[in-house]
């Protein structure tokens, strides 16, 4: 058969449902500057499904140091990849400011979250090495595995008894074989928004020889005290061997990092392929990275401001009778039961009668008959939108206990 005629036959799990929902519902075009209200299909919309969690995709120091930067350096500074011929001293303030913010000897630049995280795993263990992993890891994490040709184990979500099972395994394993452990699990859970179990997964140090690598993609700049993550929030930064944090949430950029120790970040400077054959991060965005983390450190409103409609809308749901699963973090899913069809109905109603984008989970990222709504609550939105949001939310809930979504669309997308 030939490859196209195969690839317009079979378009795999997303891609089979694009005729449907292309514009609409996948690569839907959100306009305007990115707020809590932003217009989508020519309407103002409130919108809960931007991972701007502390709201500096807009500040305007952002825009200004974002703009200047471009202006003087242009997009292209610095050419080839850091070891060749791109860096720059302003890399490494970055890299310098980051260990410190993160308590930590060292810190290597990634020029994206997930292609970083892959490229980590594969340069971290080689095929004498175990991974043993938590069953909800991200992509990013599940695809470096997918490089890893040694052996590696799942434990249950945070399933801490049968992680020790599989830390048994791997134990056993790598006393014959001569390799080492690398557990690796998230510090918050970007659909269920519940946290890791760091503190009790370091606890098992004691009893066996593993190194524990955190993907705090949505921690970072969103939990502890000064905002620097999980590990911070559970009072076991220290426990967390290699801490991974991307540039793309919290402070609305682009990029990522990883920092651990001085000699394991030597390392990954000579043996990460994601970083070794790709050009480095371009200065405007070192630059804007490096004024929002001045603002995460000097502007602990913002994290304030976060956490006051999370608690808001968190709190207001679960008394309006919603549930919201065990989120311990911004990330606020909303349960409820239908099928994919009813699902669909209730986005279309929320969108076009009320104005209100917010993401759809289903099967199989959720079990059958399971809907589930995803709300990123951030420090632009305002207490109203929450209550307008809550208000809204219970009509819905009715509609669907009375079988309104049930059968043809009911508004045309
Ligand atoms: C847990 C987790 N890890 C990694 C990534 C990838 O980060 P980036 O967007 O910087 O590539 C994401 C983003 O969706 C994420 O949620």
């Amino acid at each position: 058969m030939d490859l196209f005629e195969k690839l317009q036959q079979n378009r795999g799990p997303l891609g089979m449902h694009a005729k449907d929902a292309h514009g609409y519902f996948t690569f839907p075009k959100l306009e305007g500057d990115i707020g809590n209200k932003m217009i989508f299909r020519g309407k103002t919309r409130l919108i809960w499904s931007l991972n701007n969690y502390l709201g500096l995709a807009n500040h305007p120091e952002v825009r200004r140091v974002d703009a200047e930067a471009a202006a003087q350096y242009g997009m292209a500074m610095p050419m080839g990849a850091r070891m060749m011929s791109g860096n720059s001293n302003l890399h490494e303030k970055l890299e310098a400011e980051l260990s410190s913010f993160m308590n930590k000897e060292a810190t290597i630049l990634l020029n994206f979250g997930y292609q970083g995280m892959v490229s980590a795993i594969d340069a971290l263990v080689d095929r004498h090495d175990v991974i043993v992993y938590d069953a909800e890891a991200h992509a990013c994490i599940m695809d470096g595995m997918r490089l890893h040709i040694g052996k590696r184990f799942v434990f249950p979500h945070n399933d801490i008894e049968n992680l020790q099972k599989q830390l048994e395994r791997a134990t056993a394993l790598t006393e014959a074989s001569g390799g080492c452990i690398l557990v690796i699990t998230e510090g918050v859970f970007g659909m269920s928004g519940d946290q890791g179990k760091l503190k009790e997964i370091i606890a098992l140090k004691s009893k066996y020889n593993f190194r524990l690598l955190v993907d705090d993609a949505h921690g970072f700049g969103t939990m502890g005290k000064t905002g620097a993550g999980t590990g911070e929030e559970q009072g076991v930064q220290e426990g967390i061997d290699i801490y991974f944090g991307t540039f793309a949430k919290a402070i609305a950029s682009i990029g990522a990092f990883i920092s651990s120790t001085q000699s394991v970040v030597e390392y990954l400077y000579y043996n990460m392929r994601s970083q070794i054959y790709a050009k480095s991060l371009p200065m405007p965005l070192v630059a804007g990275a490096l004024k929002r983390l001045e603002l995460l450190r000097t502007q602990p409103e913002l994290k304030d401001n976060l956490w006051k409609i999370v608690h808001a809308l968190q709190t207001n749901l679960k008394a309006a009778g919603f549930d919201i699963g065990n989120t311990q973090s911004p990330v606020t899913p909303v349960y409820l039961n239908g099928t994919i069809p009813e699902a669909t109905n209730l986005i279309l109603d929320l969108r076009e009668n009320y104005d209100i984008f917010c993401s759809m989970v289903v099967y199989p990222v959720v079990p059958k008959g399971v809907i589930m709504l995803r709300l990123i609550p951030t420090a632009v939105h305002t207490l109203e939108d929450v209550d307008y949001t809550i208000e809204s939310f219970s009509k819905i809930l009715i509609n669907l206990k009375a079988g309104k979504y049930i059968g043809d669309r009911i508004v045309t997308a």
